[in-house]
């Protein structure tokens, strides 16, 4: 990998009551100047999945930043008040307005991204990963060997970073730290939480082999933004070469209408 491949990674744009337009605008202007090799959004595009006017302002935005995509639906994006949608088609309306690809695979060169969706149907927090997305993320990423940096998008954490309130982590944390080891995976990009953090999968659960780098986007276009990141929106530039990767943690500023560094963290491979 000669050549830093470069992710931007947003997420929770939450269109609806807790939306920010002007922060949106900027968000998709500042990511076509970044020119990024994709741009991963790890869930939650809307408030309240039974309103199609939220629908349409997330697909506008998605149609207003760049691509490559790779793009994982949130618990939000479940219908709540819909009871039949909820239990039938929950990801209905996803599938129509965002993608029909709930299990998203992209290559960079010397990358692999696998995505997949943690947010079923009863759903109303915490998330998880079912049997069958377990088999399958096995078998896609048995088909890369050491060499390929490997990485998986997630709506749900596998960690509620301190000061948390209440438990907010997938369920089956424990197996699904296993299952990335296993596999053999570098870095988890997930949402939901709201607030930007770091964390790696040894710091839980020393007897892993490897382990995994976990990240954490913050709410990138939404009031929404708890913790340290309370009134705050951000996003995540990753950058990686053959050496290290490399994660700019970007807060957005009103008085430059941009989202600048707050802090970057370097990691051998
Ligand atoms: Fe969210
Ligand atoms: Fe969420």
């Amino acid at each position: 990998m000669p050549v830093a491949q470069r992710i931007l990674h947003i997420s929770d744009l939450h269109a609806g009551p807790p939306f920010l337009p002007h922060v949106a605008e900027h968000l998709a202007a500042q990511a076509h100047r970044l020119k990024p090799d994709l741009v991963v959004i790890s869930g939650d595009f809307v408030q309240r999945a039974d309103f199609i006017s939220q629908w349409e302002t997330a697909k506008a935005l998605r149609a207003a930043l760049p691509s490559p995509q790779l793009v994982v639906a949130g618990n939000h994006d479940v219908p709540l008040y819909h009871l039949h949608l909820r239990l039938f088609n929950p990801l209905g309306r996803y599938r129509r307005h965002i993608s029909r690809d709930l299990n998203p695979v992209h290559e960079l060169p010397g990358m692999v991204i696998v995505g997949a969706n943690t947010a079923h149907g009863l759903t109303f927090d915490g998330g998880r990963l079912s049997r069958s997305q377990t088999a399958t993320l096995r078998h896609i990423l048995a088909g890369y060997g050491p060499e390929y940096y490997k990485v998986v998008v997630w709506h749900h954490p596998l960690v509620t970073p301190p000061g948390g309130k209440r438990d907010r982590t997938m369920r089956g944390a424990p197996d699904a730290m296993e299952l990335l080891d296993t596999c053999g995976v570098d870095l988890l990009l997930t949402g939901h939480l709201h607030v930007f953090a770091l964390n790696h999968t040894r710091n839980l659960n020393p007897d892993l082999q490897r382990g995994t780098l976990l990240c954490q986007s913050g709410t990138s276009s939404s009031r929404r933004g708890h913790g340290s990141e309370h009134g705050k929106n951000s996003c995540n530039l990753i950058e990686v070469d053959d050496r290290q990767v490399r994660i700019t943690h970007m807060l957005y500023q009103e008085a430059v209408t941009e989202f600048v560094p707050a802090s970057e963290h370097i990691f051998p491979r």
